[in-house]
């Protein structure tokens, strides 16, 4: 078994997650390749040396141009604001690394497509981290939509709900600064309906999207007196259709009160009909029209058993499981992606479709008019 050494770019959410990731992934999965958590970076000494301490990793360094290019890295993980991913995975994939990367791919459509174009000419393994296809229920509700048996879909119905800062007082933090974060509940959460949409139902052929900011201004975080503007959307809704005839919803909002990651979906095909909801990770609801007509109706499977995906490398059925094992599955896949010298899905061309549908979503909103992707 070879040992691969990764570079975490970014400590905090996201860089906990993902430290996660990496360490627990050999002990459950045994994947041809080892992961060792070689060198995590973030910009404030001290704090980046706490993390490197307490999330398992060998070094601590505090600018990403000093490790990506190092001999002794195989991959570089970036878990930074869409500001500096294109640059970052760039640079990577230009010193030949594997390159996995948070969502949305990038802040802009052009950026994201200068990404690919760099990992595409450097011939490296790249990955984008949409770790909600890798829910165990949401991979089963791919195996049943691809053998057939919800027939022709029609529906596809996505929300995603949350409300952090549905409070006016709460600071303006990079997630509402456009130049950072690219764009609001857009970018943050419907970016992962868009690609959960496209995994189980397809391509999105056009959008009508709608665009709101409730709150315009917010306390600065270091001035707490003072207050800025408020440069992206807190909630985005929009009609899609897709190439294959299916019509559907996508809905993200910061402001559901009561919901705090409420990413659900359901689907309604000629023969049947799934919902998967986050909160309940480990259940997929099905109805089948072929049932018997005296048991016909939505029903719970409990996706743990471990002819279920993923499931085999965890607990006995039952066992549940959660949140931070999508990321353990991501890396796996990523890691006998590697391997096998194939490149995984999803990735930068997931990441640059993604893009565009926000693009469109955007330019539809400002347009008010159905954009064509
Ligand atoms: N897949 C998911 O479910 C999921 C969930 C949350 C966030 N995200 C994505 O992950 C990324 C990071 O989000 P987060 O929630 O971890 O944010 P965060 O604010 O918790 O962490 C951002 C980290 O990046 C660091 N950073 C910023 N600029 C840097 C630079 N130039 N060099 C080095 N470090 C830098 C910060 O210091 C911090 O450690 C975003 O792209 C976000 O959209 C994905």
């Amino acid at each position: 078994m070879r040992t691969v050494n990764v570079a975490l770019i970014g400590y905090a959410f996201m860089g906990k997650a993902h430290s996660n990731g990496w360490r627990q992934v050999a002990p459950f999965f045994s994947p041809r390749l080892t992961p060792h958590l070689k060198v995590i970076v973030g910009r404030t000494p001290r704090k980046v040396r706490e993390a490197a301490r307490s999330y398992g990793w060998e070094e601590s360094a505090t600018d990403w141009r000093d490790v990506v290019g190092r001999d002794d890295i195989d991959i570089v993980d970036i878990v930074t604001p869409g500001d500096s991913h294109a640059e970052i995975a760039i640079a990577a994939a230009r010193a030949g690394k594997v390159v996995l990367c948070e969502k949305p791919l990038a802040n802009t459509v052009k950026e994201a497509e200068q990404m690919l174009a760099a990992v595409e000419k450097a011939r490296v393994v790249h990955m984008i981290c949409h770790n909600y296809r890798r829910a165990p229920a949401v991979m089963l509700a791919k195996q049943i939509i691809d053998d057939g048996q919800l027939g022709d879909i029609r529906h596809y119905r996505g929300t995603y709900l949350q409300d952090w800062p549905a409070d006016p007082k709460f600071p303006l933090v990079w997630r509402m600064d456009k130049k950072q974060a690219g764009s609001g509940a857009l970018g943050d959460l419907a970016a992962h309906s868009i690609d959960l949409a496209r995994f189980l139902v397809g391509e999105i052929a056009e959008v009508a999207g709608d665009l709101k900011t409730f709150v315009k201004t917010r306390p600065l975080p270091d001035h707490p007196k003072k207050s800025g503007r408020v440069t992206v959307d807190d909630a985005s809704t929009a009609l899609v259709r897709f190439k294959n005839g299916a019509i559907g919803t996508i809905e993200a909002t910061r402001m559901a009160l009561g919901r705090r990651n409420f990413n659900r979906f359901e689907i309604n095909g000629s023969r049947g009909s799934l919902a998967f909801d986050l909160e309940r990770m480990n259940e997929l609801e099905v109805y089948f029209e072929s049932d018997p007509q005296s048991v016909r109706g939505f029903r719970r499977i409990l996706v743990t058993e471990s002819t279920h995906p993923y499931m085999q490398a965890w607990w006995p059925p039952g066992h549940i499981i959660g949140y931070e094992h999508t990321f353990t599955h991501t890396m796996f896949d990523l890691l006998e992606g590697m391997a096998d010298k194939r490149v995984p899905k999803p990735n930068f061309v997931d990441g640059v479709r993604n893009q565009r549908v926000l693009a469109a979503i955007e330019k539809s909103t400002a347009s008010r008019r159905w954009v064509s992707l």
